[in-house]
């Protein structure tokens, strides 16, 4: 384990690297029926009793909405040069597809003017998952006309923000909504039907395609880009069975979200291992392989395969590797992933440019009597993956951006507010923010970073 106190090398990254945080409308805005706001997906489910622990919801989360002036002011403190925001469709057209809520519109439109004026470049997500009810109620995902209410409403927020912000994502994490959210149920809208999710998965990937066409309509110089969460698999012994399995797992996690953006259509040995006929219709596949400028990748941990015939699809499951470090989710802690990840990216994938675009953990914080907090064990993962995409650079990855997950303890969805991934902690009863260790080291290497730059300048 490489010494945590030790400087990071980044000095492969580029001088225009874009240093940034992220966060999501749906786990740190609050305000949720204020100014025409809608209900989402994630208002129902998190509102079902025994869906969320301790039954927790994001109705006034961290506040964002009354206090993103702060919230920006700790980017500066961070000294971070870009900042991953989505945009919640609910809030901009509250009838899921029509009438256009200016208040909705003009919040983000003041965020957006402040992130610019502190010299913060803006990367906005259309879809963190929170799809307006009214639109679940008429189908939801698996409706083929979601996926063009949401490119019309793409279209809405690119008009109005594209003067300015030219860094774009339609979707976070496409897998989260199809499969958690329709097959594994642990996610709104919490369904557990296959042939659901597989048309949900379709219909996203279409609807990434309709808006990405829309937003290059709208947005001359815009910077396109998808962003998931890919998976490092490995077999999880070198049983046939398991190295089949961890091959499904891939084929679910990753090739199924990246061979149809890349013009290789819907990988042919998942087709087969879900059995379900896909809602295609002529010019879909030209459609969801509409170019993009960029991949983003979000990575937290990696995964050794074992097979699973009991279900559900992809009929492969994770086993818990002992002596390995984990984080509060449970989850490993293992950086060589995020290079792995980042070479396959460039290698197999021909990325001309790439993004992490979420990367962090969730542990435990201790609070000490005189305020400050102290996170070492985020900060070692932090240095840890920071190090790790500085190698994946080094050995030829064009990565121009680090976004950590997350600027704030937040939401986070089914654990609730239990499970605190912040550079910054939250006092959910106070709101107080306080920049934690974690934080103050991320500060640290981005400033070191841009000192190298300007001294290479
Ligand atoms: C990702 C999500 C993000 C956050 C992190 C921990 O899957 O995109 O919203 O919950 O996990």
């Amino acid at each position: 384990m490489s010494d945590p106190h030790a400087p990071v090398d980044v000095s492969a990254f580029p001088h225009d690297f874009l240093w940034g945080t992220a966060t999501s409308a749906y786990q740190i805005e609050g305000a949720v029926s204020e100014d025409g706001r809608s209900p989402s997906i994630w208002d129902t489910f998190s509102h079902t009793p025994g869906k969320i622990d301790n039954d927790d919801h994001g109705d006034i989360a961290c506040d964002h909405y009354h206090r993103w002036r702060e919230d920006i002011a700790l980017m500066r403190q961070l000294g971070t040069n870009a900042y991953r925001l989505s945009v919640a469709w609910p809030r901009v057209v509250p009838g899921g597809d029509g009438v256009v809520n200016a208040k909705g519109l003009d919040f983000y439109d003041e965020v957006i003017d402040s992130l610019l004026a502190q010299g913060i470049t803006p990367s906005v997500t259309l879809y963190h998952w929170d799809l307006p009810q009214v639109l679940q109620d008429r189908g939801g995902w698996p409706a083929r006309e979601t996926a063009e209410h949401f490119a019309a409403y793409a279209a809405v927020v690119a008009e109005r923000l594209g003067d300015r912000v030219k860094h774009w994502t339609p979707l976070n994490e496409p897998l989260c909504s199809a499969w958690i959210g329709h097959l594994e149920g642990r996610m709104a809208p919490g369904w557990t039907d296959l042939t659901a999710a597989v048309q949900a998965s379709y219909h996203l990937l279409l609807g990434h395609g309709l808006a990405t066409q829309a937003i290059r309509a709208a947005v001359p110089g815009a910077e396109i880009g998808i962003v998931n969460n890919l998976a490092q698999v490995e077999p999880a012994t070198d049983r046939p069975e398991d190295i089949a399995a961890a091959r499904r797992m891939d084929g679910h996690a990753n090739r199924w979200w990246l061979d149809p953006v890349h013009g290789r259509g819907f990988p042919a040995d998942m087709v087969e291992v879900y059995g379900v006929e896909l809602p295609e219709k002529a010019g879909d596949l030209a459609t969801i392989a509409e170019p993009l400028d960029w991949l983003g990748l979000n990575y937290y941990f990696p995964s050794a395969i074992a097979d699973h015939p009991a279900g559900p699809a992809p009929y492969a499951d994770s086993v818990r590797r002992l002596g390995v470090p984990r984080t509060g989710m449970d989850w490993e802690v293992d950086a060589n992933g995020i290079e792995t990840l980042l070479l396959r990216l460039t290698h197999e994938y021909g990325a001309r440019k790439l993004y992490v675009t979420e990367n962090g953990s969730a542990f435990p914080d201790v609070v000490r009597p005189d305020g400050t907090v102290d996170d070492p064990e985020r900060e070692e993962y932090l240095v840890n993956h920071i190090a790790a995409c500085a190698r994946a650079a080094r050995k030829g990855a064009p990565l121009a951006g680090y976004f950590a997950w997350s600027l704030l303890d937040n939401f986070e969805w089914a654990y609730g507010y239990d499970k605190r991934f912040g550079l910054v902690h939250v006092d959910y009863a106070t709101q107080a923010r306080t920049i934690k260790g974690s934080g103050h080291r991320y500060a640290d290497i981005v400033r070191r970073h841009g000192s190298r730059s300007r001294r290479a300048a």
